[in-house]
């Protein structure tokens, strides 16, 4: 049965039709269940889940560990002030300050990554003083006004650019552009080290480097948005690790909750340094569930060797997607990504259109990006006997 015809979805598509705010337009799936890299729908239909809840369930729907996690802090605390301490949060501070690049030693924690986003931007400017900034066209940093700021997709940023300070980006991956574009104004460049919803661009080899030169030599500062990146996805812990760069601020989201909702930013000593008390805060900053949860997320990310497996497992993926693109070459131009951030071009608007409708009802979930590109982040444990048959089916698709 086509999934237009199931009546959860009359129901849902009605009641949201009469109450919420219509930003948003929905695959006519209702979901109501997860378990590792699989879903179910209210008609009890299953689908492979190759969008990874848009790269947030790094270990999976509902993963025991992170499922025990949140249990037992609930039955604990479940939220206090920022006038004390916590345990989770202190435990995670254990946890992640070990695994960040070498030379970020301070952490904040927030609860969406455009809010990860803004702390980043006003420790650019406390940092430096300045107040421009510069970071790349096609780029997605977040909807919060000061992550639109930054943003470098109009369709975004133009509604609310009455709001919004003059915008600076230059093409991403373009080291001569950045070169021109940041200057002794310039508070900081940001930055995807490979842009997500952009469409899956991978920068040229030594970019972050060659950009972590430039901000030096203008006193500006390098900021990473490892929302979508970090946390194993593309085969390092952290995607500036696979050039040995280690920024001035640094954004997480996404995975490091693994689906429940925090993001953090983290700086340096000398960047720390520049603030003062109050500076920032917020009721949910920290919050002792949401550490409890991205501590036992880290604990299996790292304990499972996921970054590692996300690195051999994306290997294969994107080989079997450059043999399909060989074989095919008038509906693929195009495979590109690292870890499990895999970008497939397709080469018909039209078709790529359609191709998330058509592969839920085949059973499998993905995402297209940027217009024709199909974005697979699934869990960074997606079993294989899972991966494959989904590739293949979404493949008769393409
Ligand atoms: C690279 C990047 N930065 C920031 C964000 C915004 O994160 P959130 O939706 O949690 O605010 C996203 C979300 O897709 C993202 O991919």
């Amino acid at each position: 049965m086509p999934l237009e015809e199931l009546a959860s979805v009359v129901n849902a598509r009605a009641q949201e039709a009469a109450r919420f705010l219509p930003v948003v337009r929905r695959l006519p799936l209702v979901l109501v269940e997860g378990r590792g890299a699989r879903v179910r729908d209210a008609e009890g239909r299953e689908y492979v889940d190759l969008t990874g809840g848009w790269g947030v369930t790094a270990i999976g729907h509902s993963h025991p560990a992170l499922v025990e996690a949140i249990c037992r802090q609930a039955g604990r605390l479940m939220q206090t002030t920022n006038l004390f301490y916590t345990r989770s949060q202190l435990d995670l501070l254990e946890r992640i300050s070990p695994l960040l690049p070498a030379g970020l030693t301070r952490s904040f924690f927030v609860s969406s990554g455009a809010e990860a986003m803004d702390g980043a931007i006003k420790l650019a400017h406390r940092a430096t003083g300045r107040v421009r900034y510069v970071s790349t066209t096609n780029s997605f940093h977040g909807r919060t006004l000061g992550a639109l700021r930054i943003i470098g997709q109009a369709k975004h940023r133009d509604p609310y650019r009455a709001l919004l300070a003059e915008a600076c980006t230059v093409p991403f991956g373009d080291l001569a552009a950045a070169r021109a574009a940041i200057d002794e104004a310039t508070a900081a460049f940001v930055v995807e080290p490979i842009q997500g919803e952009g469409g899956v661009n991978v920068p040229p080899d030594g970019y972050l480097r060659g950009l972590l030169e430039i901000c030096r030599a203008k006193g500006a500062l390098l900021i990473l948005d490892e929302i979508q990146t970090g946390v194993g996805r593309t085969g390092t812990l952290f995607a500036c690790q696979h050039e040995g760069v280690t920024p001035d601020v640094m954004t997480l989201g996404k995975g490091l909750g693994g689906g429940f909702p925090i993001a953090g930013f983290f700086c340096t000593d000398a960047v720390a340094k520049t603030v003062s008390l109050g500076d920032h805060g917020g009721t949910y900053a920290g919050n002792p569930l949401a550490c409890a949860a991205a501590d036992a997320v880290l604990g299996v990310v790292t304990e499972e060797k996921l970054s590692e497996r996300a690195a051999e497992l994306g290997g294969r993926v994107m080989d079997r997607l450059r043999r399909f693109m060989t074989e095919n070459d008038s509906r693929v131009d195009d495979v590109r990504g690292r870890g499990l951030l895999v970008g497939m071009s397709l080469t018909d608007a039209e078709r790529a259109a359609t191709l998330s409708l058509r592969a839920a009802e085949a059973g499998v979930l993905l995402n297209v990006t940027a217009g024709r590109v199909m974005r697979l982040f699934p869990a960074l444990n997606i079993p294989e006997d899972d991966l494959w048959p989904a590739l293949e089916k979404v493949l008769t698709l393409v």
